[in-house]
């Protein structure tokens, strides 16, 4: 069993950041499930799949083969042998990922991949209910939030550096929407696990969060 580090929380809090620098500092690998579920999401475009259609969807996920390979250090996704991490991070697919991401059978279909990387290595691993569900018994729990005002400023910066378009109010009404559906789904919604940590990140620069999880990680190794 490797040592093993959830993080979970809502879109916006600033996981796969911090969890990307920590895992380097730490040594340890890097698993972004947000990425499998982004896969699968991808897939079901491609396959012209409404994601409204709980029982479509089911049933094509069975085709689907999601698995990780590590280049440097980095995470890669493939979805059945073709490397698609460069073609998850699109709206379409996150909106395709936040819908399918509530069906159980898209759910079981993750969750042995999940462990089994749990199980063999030392892993940061950051989703939704990773310490819920996925891995209970993980060594370090963590919930990282922000506010929905300091999500939704953050996001909005990311669209002005990438020269788009983008209207603060919009996003914040997106973002309380996906809390909403996030924690709220019947199918491992976001929660907090009883025994985890909350870093609130509002106030927080990344190196203090990364400091401050650190921390916490090296008085349980
Ligand atoms: O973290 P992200 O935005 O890349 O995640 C994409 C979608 O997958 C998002 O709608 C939440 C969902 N997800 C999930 O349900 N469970 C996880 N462990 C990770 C992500």
């Amino acid at each position: 069993m490797g040592f093993n580090v959830a993080i979970d929380g809502p879109a916006g809090a600033g996981k796969s950041t911090i969890a990307k620098r920590l895992a380097k500092e730490l040594g340890f690998i890097y698993v972004d499930t947000g990425a499998m579920y982004r896969a699968i999401g991808l897939y079901m475009m491609n396959n012209g799949i409404d994601g409204a259609d709980e029982e479509a969807v089911s049933s094509k996920v069975e085709d689907v083969v999601v698995s990780l390979a590590y280049e440097d250090g980095t995470q890669k996704v493939l979805l059945n042998g073709e490397d698609v991490s460069g073609l998850i991070r699109t709206e379409k697919v996150s909106a395709m990922a936040s819908q399918t991401s509530a069906y159980r059978k898209v759910r079981e279909h993750l969750l042995d991949l999940q462990r089994d990387m749990a199980k063999n290595n030392d892993v940061l691993m950051d989703g939704r209910d990773i310490g819920t569900t996925i891995l209970p018994n993980a060594d370090v729990k963590i919930y990282l939030t922000a506010s929905v005002e300091e999500r939704a400023r953050r996001r909005y910066e990311e669209y002005l550096l990438k020269g788009e378009a983008a209207d603060l109010e919009e996003i914040k009404e997106d973002i309380r929407t996906r809390d909403h559906n996030d924690m709220t789904r019947a199918v491992s919604p976001l929660k907090k696990a009883d025994d985890a940590i909350e870093v609130d990140t509002s106030h927080m620069t990344v190196d203090e969060v990364v400091d401050h999880i650190k921390n916490l990680c090296k008085e349980r190794m």
